[in-house]
């Protein structure tokens, strides 16, 4: 598995400690975060890991910040992506098993570094049910693509 990883200045250590938790497992990472404590601005590293993401050149992101949230939707901004915000391994896990999430995302002011590996985990390890969520992803990708919802909009 190779993931890429990004983050901004209020996520350097929990960065690394994710990092080489990953690395111990054997996953491949690519990191495009910043990797010291200077202002760096999270859509930078939001919009990079998306990029490769969606290209497919990486099996899946992961994005810290302060709380997740801004370079979540940073990364959302990019066709392709399902960023999710997580604080806990359950919804982590749901979030592929039902969402499809392709980039995990969570806040470094938010969660400690145990929890983050066990979000990183649970998220990573689990797969998409596709069925009847396959029909609400897709979905949230006619909205995407077409601007939307054929169901509330009509044909
Ligand atoms: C940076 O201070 C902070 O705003 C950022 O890390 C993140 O929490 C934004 O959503």
């Amino acid at each position: 598995m190779k993931l890429a990883i990004g983050n901004d200045h209020a996520a350097v250590d929990l960065k690394f400690e994710i990092m080489e938790h990953l690395k111990s497992q054997g996953v491949e990472v690519v990191n495009v975060g910043t990797d010291t404590n200077e202002r760096f601005n999270y859509p930078v590293a939001g919009y990079k890991v998306a990029k490769l993401v969606a290209a497919g050149e990486v099996d899946g992101g992961v994005l810290i910040c302060g709380t997740g949230v801004g370079i979540s939707l940073a990364a959302n901004k990019v066709k392709g992506i399902r960023a999710a915000v997580c604080s806990e391994p359950y919804t982590a896990q749901l979030s592929k098993q039902h969402n499809n999430a392709n980039i995990i995302c969570f806040g470094a002011r938010v969660v400690g570094p145990d929890l983050a590996k066990m979000i990183v985990d649970a998220w990573k390890d689990a797969e998409f049910q596709g069925g009847r969520h396959a029909e609400r992803v897709g979905m949230i990708m006619e909205i995407e693509r077409t601007g939307k919802l054929a169901e509330v909009d009509g044909e």
